[in-house]
């Protein structure tokens, strides 16, 4: 068709639109399949703006990826006022290879191009026309508009519109700033390759003639293409795909029950979550009633969430939603709401209080949702009328910025109960993932073994910097210790001590190291006995400047306390290495991982990995836990477990999970067929 176009002679100029109101969205990453070979793009848009026909690209809707690398091989783009353009190649593990990585830093200058090849980011129409990536936006018919443009430059000079022609902007020092740069994305890549490979890319549009660095950005994108962080990337995005289409362990797809609408809501507890949550539903437009114990708490939250409430209008240029919240001291206004969320102490004894209070007090029908981290749920209905309206609505610190939450459904919960607390989370801009009722869900148990094994690593001779450093350059944004300083040991000792795991009078004895029969290190009691509950203190695992402070440094005072530790149990120091650390780690995490979906709390692999990427900081470009496995292969993990279990056998997370075992029996199929696969054996029992 453009060839017909562009050889016709009574066509004088072209304008090439999309359908339906975009113009065109890249490629369709399902068809990158196993080989992915780069899109076809090139030889196109070579011929397109080497013509002697103007061609302008209408662009409305989105002009993304190969979308936005097609308009830039046009010699004039027109777009309409709402729409979005970008490069989002990096986010799925490449980068733009029809020459995007050369044209666009021609066209608006190195600095705005990097910005948006290693970001991803889309821009507005109205920032498009900023940068010069567009000649004119228009809030009319956009084909119409470039029609009427496409025959104003009809029979005019080309020279000045074919961007490869472009010289790159100069820098005063590119070396320099080609060195910031990469540092930079380094920083925040977290071991990630494409931004580099972007990076790499525009210095090649600086440095070398188009045609040569067009075969660097193919070159890259081939080291990209073959690399497992793309794969891990795209599986990602299908992973959130699917979790969106919500479903239970047995298959169940509950999302075809209808949510309840929700128009009020009320918020009990307004701490760090309290306030949050409160933050998030304001700004989803509900009413909400806001609920504290004393007038001076109440007062308190109020402040802050003003605070949250002004700083998130600023970012998105909105008025703040103050007048939608109204606050109490008194539980009684939360009588007529449609749904309640409780974020009290993680206490069992003081929720099942209000979850009685509440189902006197609510009018028939509501809905009573909490934030526990990992209470039983269906203990906190059975306290109620109707425990079918009970769901957990587990949210992450900070409630009003992190995407995730897990729904929690108890056996007693209705599928409209469900529905509605999946359909509040989207409406309040978050990812919600389905999971079951069990301790600590699926993040937090799976939080558990992990937090073990490094504990366990310090008895041995590690050092929290050694574990942490370990981490990071795996990719979490924070090692386990510089993380637990940041959320607070003594969360965590709370837990344990209501779980009579903290027994300080036995501590010196020999069953000091063991709980119910098993290794459990107490290392973190001790800690949280002298005070030392992290960055609140000033004192954790590291030490901090003062209170409050964010900066970790080694603490000499923690490394004689681990060594006088060992001494007084009789624990040798001895080395370990990198590799010790990550296994023993994340293979125990796997794990746990593996028995969750067997004991079907997870529906599939996708949630547990959404879960990690958007609550646990996983990095992304590693698909996620369970996606891990399957990358390093089953059988390893299976062999590296047994050898650690079969080293300490008093760890029971240590122990391959019998679905790990039927995995690797049956050939270890990939991760996209364990949903079947566990599927079947859950028939089968
Ligand atoms: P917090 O200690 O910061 O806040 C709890 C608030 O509840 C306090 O302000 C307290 O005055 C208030 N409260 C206690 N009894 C009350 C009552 N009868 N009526 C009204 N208000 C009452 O605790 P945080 O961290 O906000 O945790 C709350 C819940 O969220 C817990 O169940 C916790 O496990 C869970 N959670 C905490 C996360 C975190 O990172 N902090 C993450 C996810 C869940």
């Amino acid at each position: 068709m453009m060839d017909k176009a562009l050889s016709e002679p009574e066509v004088k100029s072209v304008v090439i639109c999309g359908q339906n109101g975009r113009f065109c969205g890249g490629a369709d990453i399902k068809e990158f399949g196993e080989t992915m070979t780069g899109p076809p793009l090139v030889p196109m848009l070579h011929k397109i703006e080497s013509g002697t026909k103007p061609v302008v690209a209408a662009i409305e809707g989105i002009a993304l990826g190969g979308g936005l690398e097609l308009a830039l091989g046009c010699h004039y783009r027109i777009a309409h006022s709402k729409a979005r353009l970008g490069l989002p190649e990096v986010l799925l593990g490449l980068l733009p290879a029809a020459g995007g990585t050369q044209r666009l830093p021609r066209l608006i200058g190195v600095p705005a191009a990097l910005d948006l090849i290693t970001t991803g980011r889309h821009v507005t129409a109205a920032e498009a026309l900023q940068l010069g990536i567009v000649d004119e936006v228009t809030d009319g018919n956009t084909v119409d508009a470039a029609v009427k443009f496409a025959l104003s430059v009809a029979g005019k000079s080309l020279d000045a519109c074919r961007i490869s022609t472009y010289p790159c902007p100069q820098l005063p020092d590119s070396d320099a700033f080609f060195e910031m740069a990469m540092q930079q994305v380094r920083q925040s890549a977290r071991g990630a390759i494409a931004p580099v490979a972007c990076v790499q890319a525009v210095h090649a549009a600086v440095s070398l003639p188009y045609t040569q660095g067009m075969k660097r950005e193919k070159e890259l994108m081939g080291t990209l293409f073959t690399s497992g962080q793309a794969r891990a990337l795209q599986y990602y995005f299908f992973a959130q795909r699917a979790v969106g289409r919500w479903s239970t362990p047995s298959g169940s797809r509950w999302d075809t029950s209808k949510p309840r609408p929700v128009h009020k809501a009320a918020v009990i507890g307004l701490g760090t979550m309290g306030r949050g949550i409160t933050v998030a539903l304001a700004q989803a437009g509900l009413s909400v009633v806001a609920v504290e114990t004393h007038e001076k708490l109440l007062m308190e939250a109020k402040q802050a969430v003003s605070g949250m409430l002004e700083r998130g209008a600023k970012r998105r240029g909105v008025v703040p939603a103050y007048d939608n919240i109204s606050y109490s001291c008194n539980i009684r206004p939360v009588a007529d709401v449609d749904l309640v969320i409780e974020a009290v102490f993680e206490d069992m004894t003081l929720k099942k209080t209000i979850f009685q209070q509440l189902s006197e007090i609510c009018k028939p029908g509501t809905f009573l949702c909490t934030n526990t981290s990992g209470l039983d749920i269906d203990q906190l209905a059975s306290q109620t009328h109707n425990p079918e309206l009970v769901v957990g609505m587990h949210f992450f610190a900070p409630a009003h910025v992190m995407k995730l939450l897990e729904v929690v459904y108890g056996p007693r919960s209705s599928p409209q109960a469900v529905a509605t607390a999946m359909q509040l989370g989207k409406k309040m801009d978050k990812v919600s993932v389905l999971v079951g009722n069990c301790r600590g869900f699926v993040g937090n148990r799976m939080l558990k073994p992990y937090l073990d094994q490094a504990f366990f690593l310090l008895e041995e001779g590690a050092t929290p910097e050694l574990v942490d450093r370990v981490l990071e350059e795996f990719g979490f944004a924070m090692g386990v210790f510089r993380m637990s300083d940041l959320s607070g040991l003594d969360i965590g000792w709370r837990v344990r001590k209501a779980d009579g795991l903290v027994v300080p009078e036995v501590l010196t004895g020999p069953s000091a190291r063991i709980r119910h029969g098993f290794r459990y290190s107490p290392l973190g009691d001790l800690l949280c006995e002298q005070g030392r509950f992290g960055q609140k203190t000033g004192r954790g695992w590291y030490q901090y400047d003062k209170p409050g402070g964010r900066v970790a440094k080694s603490d000499p005072w923690l490394h004689s306390f681990l060594e006088e530790y060992r001494t007084q149990y009789g624990l040798a120091a001895r080395c370990i290495d990198h590799q010790e650390v990550l296994e023993r780690c994340l293979y125990a995490l796997i794990n746990e991982g593996f028995r969750i979906l067997q004991d079907g709390i997870a529906a599939g692999p996708e949630d547990i990995d959404v879960i990690y990427v958007l609550g646990y900081s996983w990095p992304r470009h590693r698909g996620g836990p369970m996606f891990y496995a399957g990358l390093v292969g089953l059988t390893n993990v299976l062999e590296r477990l047994e050898h650690y279990h079969q080293v300490h056998p008093d760890v029971p997370s240590l122990q391959p999970c019998s679905l790990l075992r039927k995995l690797v029996a049956s050939g270890s199929p990939p991760v996209h067929r364990w949903r079947e696969f566990i599927k079947k054996i859950h028939s089968q029992l």
